[in-house]
């Protein structure tokens, strides 16, 4: 009985075992220097830490194997750079072969998947879904929005008032949690008033940030790429269970959405980010007559004519993507913004000056906000020195190609490591590590990619 077990297990473990003895050869084999990895987990366990974050342990890498270098999360190959010419080729001339982001190993086919929202979507189906979603932020809905955001701000500044009184420590990152929420759910998903301190999306956005690094399926994912779809599928069966607020949030974005098609009379005239999803939605009649909807497809920016139109569950995709990429990004720029300006009483008094110059008036105009550049330079310098989408800031390889003269093949990931470049001294100067927004005021001129949020 041993022996036949050893006989049939044997081979499928020694062929396991090349298999990925075979994965973590790739970056050596072509030169590519990179942290030692290990056999399964390639070099993930470094970046599961969750007393250090990934950001940190790539531009620790950086240190010690250059600007370029290969790295494995599980059997994903991941090439790391802060070299920002071969950013620029990755980013922009070379769209063509890195239309995708890299996405979490527990993604689905963003190609066939129905829930595709445009942050991950690629190619066509990115371009469609980008085409439809770019009014939103046009000058005359921005200009559409201001009186919402004002009014939601004048109820933060409000509540931070009775903390001034008292002079005790709190912590503001709260509230603009609170602030960004609100003014998404009522610029974006239509919420007529403010909810601040009462907002029903808050507690699962959070949950959704705050989701444990080392998550079993999301892991498993990494290791063993090919078992994937059922990993996923057990994932997705499970999530409620568990208490995932992913699909918990998607039901709720899904009732508004219905409640807002099912009503459109009633909310005519609104100008809300749901209003211009819907007014492209695909009506049945017209997929009837034959129209389809580019989804997957080879991205070729001279032959690009895409349907202007969104399927029902794309339009809860965007709304999604939309409520979670405002919240913690912004949340987080302003507190870190306060924190450098608490810091830096000097700044402080140079922007208080420069809003009180331009804002005579209770209410700010969209015109003032564009005149005013040293509030530009603050924010700016401090997403330089707080970069918070850092790992946003990646893409697969869509068709192989070389990056400098590493050949690149198709599956490939490419991850730019922004906190060394935020920070590098060729870029940005001696005082590269300092806060200056002054920086941004002049006409320093810099490379394209030294800068990426
Ligand atoms: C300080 C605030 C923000 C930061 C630091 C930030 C950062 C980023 C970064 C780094 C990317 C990836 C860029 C790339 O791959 O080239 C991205 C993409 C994106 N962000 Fe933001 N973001 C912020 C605010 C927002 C807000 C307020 C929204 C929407 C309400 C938003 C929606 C998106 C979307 C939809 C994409 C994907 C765009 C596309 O693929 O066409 N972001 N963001």
């Amino acid at each position: 009985m041993l022996w036949t077990v050893i006989l049939v297990l044997g081979p499928i473990l020694y062929l396991l075992y090349r298999h990925y003895v075979n994965v973590i050869k790739h970056w050596k084999l072509l030169g590519v220097p990179g942290p030692e990895p290990t056999l399964v987990w390639g070099n993930l366990k470094s970046l599961l830490n969750v007393d250090y974050p990934p950001p940190f342990q790539l531009r620790d890498w950086t240190r010690k194997y250059g600007k370029t270098y290969g790295i494995y999360e599980g059997s994903r190959r991941v090439l790391v750079t802060s070299d920002p010419d071969l950013l620029q080729d990755v980013f922009l001339k070379k769209f063509d072969h890195f239309h995708g982001r890299k996405m979490g190993s527990l993604a689905g086919n963003v190609d066939k998947e129905p829930n595709v929202n445009v942050f991950a979507a690629r190619g066509l189906r990115w371009k469609r879904i980008r085409t439809i979603a770019n009014p939103t932020f046009s000058v005359s809905n921005l200009k559409k929005m201001l009186p919402t955001v004002q009014d939601s701000v004048t109820i933060l500044v409000n509540l931070l008032d009775k903390h001034a009184e008292d002079e005790k420590a709190f912590n503001i990152h709260l509230y603009f949690q609170e602030l960004t929420i609100d003014v998404i759910a009522r610029v974006a998903l239509g919420h007529d008033e403010s909810l601040q301190g009462n907002n029903p999306y808050i507690e699962l956005c959070k949950a959704l940030f705050n989701r444990p690094l080392r998550n079993p399926f999301e892991v498993g994912s990494s290791l063993f790429p090919e078992v994937q779809p059922w990993i996923r599928k057990a994932a997705t069966a499970t999530a409620k269970l568990r208490g995932m607020p992913f699909p918990i949030l998607f039901e709720k974005l899904t009732a508004v959405v219905n409640e807002r098609r099912n009503n459109r009379e009633k909310y005519k005239g609104r100008s809300d980010f749901i209003e211009l999803f819907l007014d492209a939605e695909a009506e049945e009649d017209w997929v009837k007559e034959g129209h389809h909807l580019d989804h997957a497809g080879d991205y070729d920016k001279s032959a690009l004519k895409v349907s202007k139109k969104l399927t029902s569950n794309e339009i809860v995709a965007q709304c999604f993507v939309f409520l979670l990429a405002g919240f913690d990004t912004t949340a987080n720029s302003l507190a870190y913004v306060s924190y450098l300006l608490a810091t830096n009483p000097d700044v402080q008094a140079k922007l208080y000056a420069e809003i009180d110059d331009i804002c005579t008036d209770e209410q700010i105009t969209y015109e003032q906000i564009t005149q005013m550049k040293y509030l530009d330079a603050v924010m700016k310098e401090g997403l330089r020195l707080y970069p918070l989408g850092a790992f946003a800031n990646s893409r697969i390889c869509m068709k192989p190609c070389t990056l400098g003269n590493i050949p690149i093949e198709e599956g490939t990931f490419v991850q730019a490591d922004v906190w060394t470049i935020h920070y590098d001294k060729e870029l940005w100067g001696a005082d590269a590590d300092q806060f200056r927004p002054e920086r941004w005021e002049g006409e320093e001129k810099r490379h394209q990619m030294a800068w990426l949020s």
